[in-house]
């Protein structure tokens, strides 16, 4: 853990914890302190996503998107000429609703906290996206795609990623057209992510002409599909859909391998990460869709790697990196311009929580994963969807928009 401070389960004891290991600045305590020098307002944004269970790679690349664009803000001749001070508090909501609601609370409760970055799953960042707007503070999810996250009417509530009514079509029609797969099995874990991602690939799968052979349920915390697999065998299909994340997505796409299961799985962003592939052992054939474009296209592409590899040297770059380093950005511009409208000491004060919530929702700018505007919903503008395939065991893309 790069930043000395992580709220898990028991939250408040590991904030406590963390106060005392920096010495005490903290959730409620002085809201300035003095870098270089210079007197500057410290500003909390929190990293909420799954940091110890559930999709933890992909949780800890959220993360260190966010540190690496809160390092470069607090370099910045902006930001020190606003008197901020930029500080990451990750938040561990173990990929479960009700830890996800607790790390919101916690979030909520410190009065420098005026940003979260966050969460990964839709199932948790639904309910925790309801604490942030009582608190009237700017989420940004880099990651959970269920379109009912940007329907509640919920004024602080962002994403940066496209959604499901848009992925699963994506991926029904490349499943069809593209790969020549006609007679679907339908598998979902029950979440609301992966329920709603497989019902809008069926759906289209069928409007294209497909045929949905056999739909059953699962849960995230399945590891046995051994009884599932059986049935699927006996369905025959040419594609198993499943609509869940990679580490139960990986055992099932193990499971139908060794139970002589020819079709190959295919999923959506939540498969999109090596830890699939290191997972399922031979995932080879194994397609899945993820938002945006590859991040090697991405016209800023080259600079985030190098940044990104100074940074944290070793690790690669994943599914939601270049998205939650987004998500940072617009937050530290919505709040250095409130900084400058109000006055640093005032930007953490409930009177500038409306002005930065505003501030991100007419944001426009170029960043890594390309153009970021809101609509009104807090949706993003950029639709694309990037079709992946395992080969050779590693994810290639197999279907880049616009090429
Ligand atoms: N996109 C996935 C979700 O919304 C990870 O839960």
């Amino acid at each position: 853990m790069r930043v000395g401070k992580m709220l898990a389960g028991s939250a408040v004891v590991a904030l406590a914890l963390a106060a005392l290991m920096l010495g005490g600045c903290s959730s409620g305590g002085s809201a300035s302190n003095s870098s270089g020098g210079g007197s500057s307002t410290e500003v909390h944004i929190g990293i909420g996503a799954p940091l110890t269970a559930g999709s933890v790679a992909q949780g800890q690349g959220i993360q260190r998107g966010v540190e690496l664009a809160l390092a470069q803000a607090n370099d910045s001749a902006d930001v020190k000429a606003a008197g901020l001070k930029f500080v990451g508090i990750p938040g561990d909501d173990q990929g479960d609703p009700k830890t996800g609601v607790t790390i919101a609370n916690t979030f909520a409760s410190d009065r420098q906290l005026i940003g979260v970055v966050g969460h990964l799953n839709s199932g948790v960042t639904i309910p925790a996206s309801k604490v942030y707007n009582e608190a009237k503070i700017a989420m940004i999810s880099p990651a959970a795609t269920n379109p009912a996250l940007t329907l509640q009417g919920l004024n602080n509530v962002f994403r940066v990623c496209t959604i499901d009514s848009v992925q699963g079509p994506t991926g029904a029609d490349a499943a069809f057209n593209k790969f020549g797969f006609k007679k679907a099995v339908v598998i979902d874990d029950s979440t609301p992510y992966g329920a709603g991602l497989a019902a809008a690939f069926a759906k289209q799968f069928v409007a294209d002409g497909g045929q949905v052979v056999l739909t059953e349920k699962t849960s995230d915390k399945d590891s046995d599909f051994n009884a599932l697999v059986s049935k699927i065998k006996d369905a025959n299909p040419d594609l198993v859909y499943y609509g869940g994340v990679y580490n139960a997505g990986a055992l099932l796409s193990k499971q139908l391998k060794n139970g002589s299961v020819k079709a190959p799985m295919m999923g959506g962003d939540g498969l999109f990460d090596p830890q699939y592939i290191a997972l399922a052992g031979n995932a080879d054939g194994d397609l899945c869709t993820s938002v945006g474009l590859p991040t090697d296209k991405l016209p800023k592409a080259q600079e985030f790697q190098a940044a990104y590899t100074k940074m944290f040297p070793g690790k690669e770059i994943g599914a939601y990196d270049a998205y939650s380093y987004d998500a940072a950005n617009v937050l530290i511009g919505a709040i250095v311009k409130a900084a400058k409208d109000k006055g640093a000491a005032a930007v953490t004060g409930p009177a500038a929580r409306e002005e930065i919530i505003a501030n991100v929702a007419a944001t426009s700018v170029d960043g890594v994963t390309g153009k970021i505007a809101f609509d009104k919903n807090g949706d993003t503008t950029n639709k694309a969807i990037t079709v992946y395939k395992v080969e050779a065991g590693k994810w290639i893309a197999a279907l880049i928009p616009g090429q």
